[in-house]
Formats: C-alpha cells, structure tokens, sequence
C-alpha cells in the first residue's frame, strides 16, 4: 500500500496524531509507504513532500501543529487542479490520499471523488462543527485552554469589580463558548447560534451587579452576531482565499457593556493561543484512532468516505453527507448553558448601575 497524506486549512492539536497513526498503520499492517504532502494541497500540486515512516514520526504526539505544515490552497483555485492531482497520485503510486481538515476540505475531497480520484477525508477542526462526528479532535483542547483562561480571569475580575468580555473562537458555532462557559462559570455566553440583544446583555449584568456580584465573565464567540437591526458590526476583513478574518465582537461588546452601564469592562481575545501547543490526551486518542481508521478505509476501498466519531466508535459516512451543513449546538446544551446565566430582570432599556 501507498498513501499520500496532508493537512489542509487551520492547523489543529491532534493533527500529528493522525499522522503518526496512518504512518503506523501502513507501514506495520500493510508494509506499505506513506508520502507526506508539505502545506496542504499545494505539496501536491508542486510535488513538494517527503516520506513519513514511524521513525520520522517519533516524539510527535504530544506536539500541536502539523509537522506537514498547511495552507488554505486547493486544487480547483486554479482550471487545471484535479488533473495536477491525478497527476501526483499516478507519479507516486498512490492507492489515495488522505485529507486531513475542515468543512472546505471535506468539500475539497468530495469534489475530487466525484471527480474520480481516490481520496478519504479525516475530519479536523478546534471548532467542532463538521457535520456526521459527534467530535473533532482539537476541540477539547480548544475547550481546556479557555476554562484554564476563564478560571485566571475570575479572580482579576473580582479583584477590580469589572465585567471580562472573553472572545474564543468558534466562526459558524459556539462550541467552545458553550463548553467553554459551562466548564469556566461563565455569567454569560454569546453564540452564533442565538443572536443577541445588547440591551438584554447589559440588563442581565446590571441584574447580576445589584444583587451584589460585582464582577462578571462574558464569553463571546467570535462569529457572534447581533439581533439584526440592533448594533453596527463593522464588516469583517477578507484573506486572499476568501476567508473572513473574524475578531473584534468582544472588543465591542465590552464597549458597549461600559457605555451603557457604567461598568468598566475589558475584554481578552484568546485567539491562536485556543490552537497552539500541547493536546489533551481526549485529541490524542481521537486522532490516533483517526488516522488508522482512515488507512483501512483505504485498504478496504472506501473512497470518498469520512471516518467519524459516533456511540463512540469509529465509522465511515460518504464525504458528501458531511459537506454542506455544519453541526450547531444543540437545545440540550444551550439550555445547560442558559441555567448558568445571570437571569434577566425584564424591562425596557438599560439601567445604569452604582453601588452607592
Ligand atoms: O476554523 C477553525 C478556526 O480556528 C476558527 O475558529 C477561526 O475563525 C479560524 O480557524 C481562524 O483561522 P485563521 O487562523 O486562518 O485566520
């Protein structure tokens, strides 16, 4: 057997995992050779690669990133990509490729199927959005890295009596923000799901201020959004592959808190911090478990297959099942969720608060 894979889009803690999983799996069970695409798709279009054997994928377990590196390029940015890909696969000798990555990378291999090439999809993504796995790795360390933020801020909080907006990622879901808040004690939480009254924000903490907690977390997502008609959001930047740099809705929530409250508020932005380092052991295993079962896909002819997480056990879904639609947080969590929020007094507009 003989595999190419890569790792596409935003890189991820567990992505060596899977790496050193598939090389694994293919050199011990099948005495096979895996070929190691450097930044996504665009190793393969301009053959840059090297070979991945288990000794080359010693001691990478426990780091984050993707020793592959990555990038946001894909064959059909340009008219001549799936044949450049079918190119690479004959050149190398390749039963498939295995594509590490998110929903535009699970696109990615769904269109190359169709197109006829041999591909499997490995889902990736901090933000644990994709569709047929109930899990991604990276998202539980994502999570752990912002309750251990959250934990430090209550206290700097209290200290000073001031509301702590903290933006974590999240661009299509809240995830991380519902997790995140639920595990940290959060008094609030915003996510892309339900759209937020600012109004209702600010009541919620004036509420909470009165009754004699004079600090409060407020964890926003950052692809949070306003009721429509009720805040200017300012339009987010675009990346040169079309891809909205997001950020700033914290920033501009804890404004508003302060504006219209009284209450000084800050915020913090946990960013690529949310990415970086270290993986849980949870997105260790699930990688692990990934990357093998991504190889018996392929030796079982299973392309254009998904592996994912479902009851706990590792199954194959088609890749077009996974593309299209995004897995939202469900009821039973946002209720969780909503329990732990500071309640809503009521009322029309804002209060300002004082303690005198
Ligand atoms: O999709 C995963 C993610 O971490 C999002 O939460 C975030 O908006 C995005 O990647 C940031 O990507 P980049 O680092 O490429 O701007």
């Amino acid at each position: 057997m003989r595999i190419g894979i890569l790792t596409g889009g935003g890189d991820c803690p567990g992505l060596n995992a899977v790496i050193r999983a598939a090389v694994r799996a293919v050199e011990v069970d099948h005495g096979g050779e895996v070929v190691g695409f450097h930044d996504s798709w665009r190793g393969v279009l301009h053959d840059e690669w090297e070979p991945l054997t288990v000794d080359r994928c010693r001691g990478i377990l426990p780091r984050g990133g993707t020793i592959l590196g990555t990038s946001r390029d894909q064959p059909y940015q340009q008219p001549d990509g799936a044949e450049l890909v079918g190119a690479a696969i004959a050149r190398h000798g390749l039963d498939a490729i295995v594509a590490v990555g998110g929903e535009g990378s699970m696109g990615v291999v769904n269109d190359l199927h169709q197109d006829g090439l041999p591909v499997v999809g490995v889902p990736k993504t901090i933000d644990n959005d994709l569709a047929e796995t109930e899990m991604t790795f990276g998202f539980q360390t994502a999570v752990q890295i912002c309750t251990d933020a959250i934990d430090r801020l209550h206290t700097t909080a209290e200290s000073h009596d001031r509301v702590l907006v903290v933006e974590v990622m999240g661009r299509h879901v809240g995830h991380i923000a519902v997790w995140a808040g639920l595990a940290g004690g959060a008094s609030l939480t915003l996510v892309p799901e339900e759209p937020f009254d600012i109004e209702e924000v600010c009541r919620r903490i004036v509420g909470r201020h009165r009754l004699g907690r004079f600090a409060s977390i407020v964890v926003v997502a950052e692809g949070a959004v306003p009721v429509e008609g009720t805040l200017d959001v300012p339009e987010p930047e675009v990346d040169r592959w079309g891809h909205e740099v997001l950020g700033g809705i914290g920033h501009q929530v804890a404004s508003e808190i302060k504006g219209r409250t009284g209450i000084e508020s800050r915020t913090t932005v946990l960013g690529h911090v949310q990415r970086g380092g270290t993986p849980v052991a949870f997105d260790r295993v699930l990688g692990s478990r990934f990357g093998v079962a991504a190889v018996d896909a392929v030796a079982d002819g299973a392309l254009g297959q998904m592996v994912a997480l479902q009851r706990d056990r590792i199954v194959r879904v088609p890749v077009a099942d996974a593309v299209g639609h995004l897995k939202t947080v469900d009821r039973e969590m946002l209720r969780t969720g909503a329990l732990f929020s500071s309640p809503d007094p009521g009322g029309r507009g804002v209060p300002r608060f004082s303690r005198d």
